[in-house]
């Protein structure tokens, strides 16, 4: 296609706004020493989507939320944040059929909202999923070590994790994410063999949780479903209250309407990894077709899953007493069936490493892409002669999960990994609508439906999540973008490959 279509010149009034033409995103994949394997198909990608998606927020969110925020109700929770992620994933699969390059929606932004904007994205990008992946190791090592226990087996305690007082090591998230990090410097091939076989153990464990468990299911626990508002005490209160709470000037609340929502904010972490499917467009045999099929496939199956876990382990089991660590297994065990209760927890520890294995995979690709675009160091985005990975840029972010997964504890990480997803969501629609007007003329394997309705309608909604996160996860991630655009105007801005090329020089 790059021949025939006349891209735009690369040269903005302002260079901030500078954009990378989608010709020169495709070109650039072309690369020999840049280039990444093509060798993923459809399925592989479904596989890769439900392997990430279903993970800690199905496993281990949905009970905390259901006794902190909503009780029964959190099956509509989960409804809503799947129906924000199936507006995010209209854009997103139009977005990743017309740029099929790595990157996700850091790609896209370059694309169409120019360099600044891409950037921040990028940077977003890459803290959400190295966090997601931190989070889902040491929910990992959670499990194993309560296998390890049934077993009679126990670490010491200062290799068990971060404690209450901050200190501790925890070894086996370590270990895991060190492990997955070979296994993707390897090959992608290997990888997603590997992710097919631990994708189909989750999946058999989840209908396990929902066709088994619909036997202990009891109406009684279902009353009330919706329960009544309830003023929230604690560390909770303050700006660990929803922002939309805080604005609005309301006494801090939990259960009831607001619970839902506040909820919803929260089990989003279930669903996030659908938009990774976008990551792997350059390694797809034929993108045009096989992103967006990835990509709406997975979401369908896992909200489908989602409600109906949901409402079964919330009708096993009464809300106030669910577990906060396992509790798919903790309401297996609550009905007198531990036998199904270790079945579960194996397939949680199986689930979660994949989870863990594609967060990484889509952190890498991401500052892969950054990196080969000059706005982070060259160095990280050269592949592997042998294996055809970026093995430097996963070396190194591998590592840094693997740090921090070992020294943090996850309790509110998640929240902070959700913001910055849904702020990736608002930036993806609307660069819809943008490369709609500016690049009309581009091929569009699959189009959003309804534009602008529907992305519009994506922004609003994805905001409307985010502002019922805590006001203190909006500071953090404040921060964080903050020293991004800084990293950007003092290295990034000047090493652009495409700012370089409008210059003239090399
Ligand atoms: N959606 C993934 C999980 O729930 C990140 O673990």
């Amino acid at each position: 296609m790059g021949d025939n279509a006349s891209p735009p010149p690369e040269r903005a009034r302002n260079p901030m706004f500078r954009t990378k033409s989608v010709e020169r995103s495709i070109q650039d994949t072309e690369e020999p020493e840049h280039a990444l394997r093509k060798s993923l198909s459809a399925l592989d990608l479904t596989v890769f989507g439900v392997g990430v998606v279903i993970g800690t927020g199905i496993f281990v969110l949905t009970g905390q939320v259901a006794r902190a925020y909503a009780g029964p109700s959190v099956a509509l929770s989960f409804v809503l944040a799947g129906f924000v992620c199936a507006l995010a994933a209209l854009c997103y699969a139009e977005f990743a059929s017309t740029v099929p390059v790595a990157g996700s929606a850091y790609t896209f932004a370059y694309a169409s909202l120019g360099e600044l904007p891409a950037w921040i994205i990028g940077w977003d990008l890459v803290l959400e999923l190295a966090l997601g992946c931190a989070v889902v190791a040491v929910g990992w090592s959670g499990y194993i070590r309560s296998l390890l226990a049934s077993a009679g087996a126990r670490l010491p305690d200062a290799l068990s994790g971060v404690g209450s007082d901050g200190l501790g090591f925890d070894l086996l998230a370590f270990v895991l994410v060190m492990v997955l990090t070979a296994v993707l410097v390897a090959g992608m091939k290997l990888s997603a063999r590997f992710t097919e076989l631990i994708v189909a153990i989750k999946v058999l464990v989840v209908l396990l949780v929902i066709g088994a468990g619909a036997f202990y299911v009891s109406a009684d626990n279902y009353r009330p479903f919706l329960p009544p508002a309830q003023q929230v005490t604690g560390s909770r209160g303050g700006l660990g209250a929803p922002l939309v709470q805080l604005l609005s000037g309301y006494t801090p609340m939990s259960f009831g309407v607001w619970g839902i929502f506040t909820a919803a904010a929260v089990v989003f972490f279930a669903f996030i990894g659908f938009d990774i499917v976008a990551t792997a467009a350059e390694e797809t045999r034929r993108p045009q077709r096989d992103v967006p099929r990835g990509i709406l496939g997975s979401l369908a199956i896992c909200t489908v899953l989602y409600v109906a876990v949901s409402v079964v382990v919330t009708g096993m089991q009464k809300y106030t007493t669910l577990s906060v660590e396992a509790p798919l297994a903790g309401a297996f065990k609550a009905n007198h069936a531990p036998f199904w209760a270790d079945v579960i927890s194996f397939g949680a520890v199986v689930g979660l490493t994949s989870v863990c294995m594609i967060l990484l995979l889509g952190q890498s690709r991401v500052f892969f892409a950054m990196s080969r675009d000059g706005l982070l160091p060259r160095f990280f985005s050269q592949v592997h002669p042998r294996y055809g990975t970026p093995y430097r840029s996963t070396l190194l972010l591998g590592g840094l999960v693997a740090v921090v997964a070992g020294f943090t504890s996850i309790s509110e990480l998640s929240e902070l990994v959700n913001i910055g997803t849904l702020f990736a969501f608002v930036v993806v629609a609307v660069g819809v609508v943008i490369l709609r007007r500016t690049r009309p003329d581009l091929p569009r394997a699959f189009r959003t439906p309804l534009v602008p309705w529907i992305p519009g309608l994506s922004v609003w909604s994805s905001l409307w999540l985010m502002i019922n996160l805590p006001g203190e996860t909006w500071v953090r991630f404040g921060i964080w973008m903050a020293i991004g655009v800084v990293v950007y105007v003092c290295y990034g801005r000047r090493h652009s490959r495409v700012g370089k090329a409008a210059r003239g020089e090399r």
